[in-house]
């Protein structure tokens, strides 16, 4: 959610600065805005409701000068989105742009108003700027000011500001929200993340919770001091990051979803190489570093994470025996779950920074029992609070839609299923063998998929104009049929419910018609005659049937519903029981793609949503 940058430089900043803003879009937002000091003493903003190109427009037709300045990408939280609820917040003093919620701010602002501030704006930020202005115009320096300030605010989030008279010093603070300095000789920068500052700099440093740092470029020359949150100078390491344009970009593809889409074969067989051996099965570090001491796991996850964290149940209770659980962070954390200290919890999440993730994350740690984190961003939060960290090694996922990040987190699950399995002696080493292979040639096998993506670009055509759609799955493949559904949720913005295909006669039947596109995953495996029975009856009962099987499946099926065909049998390539859901994943990615792409949406920004949801 919102987008922070910041740019200290001895050239004019607002060209880059929205350009900064143009790779921190990915994040969801629905306002954005800029502002730099003109002259080196007077603050000035322009800020503009909904997308960027607005405020490329504004800043065209009224351009802003400065060597210092700050953006923001805006989700709205307090206040509607409007210009006025924009940032950066300013006054003749300073200004800030905020990433995360202000909890006390209604208190706060009520003292505020009391002294005679006046409010602008609906935003908790607001309280920020006014706190900072106060502070400075009883005596306080900047840095003195923007700490003081941080007494006071409660909640999480991360700032950065800049000074009316200051031209050499810009404020960045974190708490409860990433930010990142990037660092050369003679220019400095704050962002969000990496992927903001992408094409200026290799050097970055993360701040740590409760940081601030006070950035200044004097006479050409770059410093950097970081403050603790005990106002004590500390060193923060300096890092160098191969996070570079060329990693962030669409390429030949229309969108980011497809082209993460399309790298699935390569960033699965990644994930995968980078736990266990190919040559001799050995299981890499951190996997060796696994606690083998508990009697059951507890998965916790937002979203298409917690899709992941269910097919796992099915593959840790099968093929490892273990007792897992799954559950959604938002409701683990509220509720008053049981803790037996023998219990190894899994945190699944893309960004690393999901707020409900990261709080049940803390609540399990205040337990004592042990996390591990699977993750795509090393830096995160989430990976700095778990007692250990899996990186899913797919690189920056800029589609808002999950794709490769889910496929990874997938093969990490399965990944460690092989090797809960193997300690635990609970499969053959023959049928281990069978599986291990199968998990080593899912890419091959997702790449033969891909080969043939018209079939979804011909389907697409079909449900794009739909209301609603039914996605029905059983087994393993029931968690893909929520992923699916999710998926065709997101980007096209029709409603669509995934369910265990068991369930279909205890009330979804009810919505079958011949208005109704039914998807079903219905791999050749155990549970593929009891789907075929469901198939019979929502072909019967006029429903548009797409099914996702293979050649034997396709065969059963035509023998079996002879006289009404199906709206698709797309047939996909054969492969075990334990490595489907990675396979039948795609698919449906591909049909939520090409059915959004038919209807016209923002696929790669769809409405409303943010890529790290870090507020409740
Ligand atoms: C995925 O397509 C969604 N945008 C969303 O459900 C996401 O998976 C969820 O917000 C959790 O995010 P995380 O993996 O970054 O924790």
């Amino acid at each position: 959610m919102c987008g922070i940058i910041g740019i200290i430089s001895q050239t004019n900043v607002s060209e880059r600065l929205l350009d900064g803003l143009k790779r921190l879009e990915y994040r969801g937002y629905d306002s954005a805005g800029i502002a730099t000091l003109f002259d080196g003493h007077s603050i000035d903003r322009r800020r503009a409701e909904g997308k960027l190109e607005n405020l490329i427009a504004l800043v065209g037709r009224n351009p802003l000068e400065g060597t210092i300045g700050i953006g923001h990408t805006r989700w709205a939280t307090h206040g509607h989105v409007t210009e006025n609820n924009a940032h950066p917040m300013a006054n003749t003093i300073v200004s800030v742009v905020h990433n995360g919620i202000i909890e006390n701010f209604a208190t706060l602002k009520e003292a505020l108003q009391a002294k005679g501030c006046v409010f602008t704006s609906d935003t908790d930020t607001e309280v920020v700027m006014h706190l900072v202005s106060e502070a400075i115009k009883e005596g306080f320096s900047p840095l003195a000011a923007v700490q003081h300030t941080l007494t006071i605010v409660k909640g999480a989030f991360a700032l950065a500001f800049i000074f009316s008279d200051h031209p050499d010093l810009l404020i960045a603070a974190r708490k409860g929200s990433p930010l990142v300095l990037g660092i050369t000789e003679n220019e400095l920068f704050v962002g969000s993340d990496a992927i903001a500052l992408a094409p200026w700099v290799r050097t970055v440093c993360y701040l740590e919770e409760g940081d601030i740092a006070a950035l200044t470029v004097k006479d050409g020359k770059s410093n950097v001091i970081i403050l603790n949150e005990s106002g004590a100078t500390v060193q923060r390491p300096f890092r160098q990051t191969n996070i570079t344009t060329d990693s962030i970009s669409k390429g030949d593809y229309t969108h980011y979803m497809l082209k993460e889409i399309f790298e699935q074969p390569q960033t699965i067989s990644d994930t995968v190489q980078s736990l266990i051996s190919l040559e001799d099965t050995s299981f890499h570090a951190p996997l060796l570093a696994i606690p083998t001491t508990f009697d059951h796991i507890r998965i916790i996850a937002c979203g298409t994470s917690f899709y992941a964290g269910y097919v796992a149940k099915y593959w840790f209770e099968k093929w490892a025996h273990i007792r897992t659980e799954v559950e959604i962070a938002s409701e683990f954390r509220y509720r008053s779950p049981v803790f037996d200290g023998k219990t190894l919890n899994i945190f699944i999440s893309q960004s690393g920074e999901t707020i409900d993730t990261l709080s049940a994350l803390l609540l399990v740690k205040s337990k004592n029992e042990p996390t591990i984190a699977i993750v795509n961003v090393p830096e995160s939060s989430i990976a700095r609070e778990a007692d250990l960290v899996i990186q899913t090694m797919v690189g920056p996922e800029i589609g808002v839609a999950s794709t490769k990040a889910f496929t990874a987190q997938l093969a990490i699950l399965a990944t460690l299923c092989l090797k809960f399995a193997k300690d635990k002696q609970t499969i053959a080493p023959d049928e281990w063998k069978h599986y291990f292979e199968s998990l080593i040639h899912i890419p091959s096998v997702i790449s033969e998929l891909l080969r043939n993506d018209d079939v979804y670009q011909q389907l697409a055509t079909h449900i794009y104009h739909v209301q609603h759609a039914l996605y029905l799955g059983r087994g393993l493949n029931f968690p893909i049929a929520l992923e699916g559904a999710l998926k065709l949720k997101e980007i096209s913005y029709i409603h669509a419910e995934g369910y265990p295909a068991g369930e279909l006669k205890h009330g979804p039947i009810a919505l079958i018609d011949h208005t109704m596109p039914v998807i079903v995953l219905a791999p050749d495996d155990e549970w593929f005659d009891k789907t075929l029975s469901n198939i019979q009856e929502i072909l019967v009962r006029g429903a548009k049937v797409i099914v996702f099987t293979s050649k034997e499946g396709a065969d059963k099926i035509a023998k079996q519903t002879k006289g009404i065909p199906c709206l698709g049998v797309v047939i996909l390539p054969k492969t075990n029981s334990f490595t489907t859901p990675l396979l039948y994943t795609v698919p449906l990615q591909l049909l939520a793609y090409y059915t959004a792409y038919a209807k016209g949406t923002d696929v790669d920004q769809p409405r409303n949503l943010a890529k790290s949801v870090t507020v409740e």
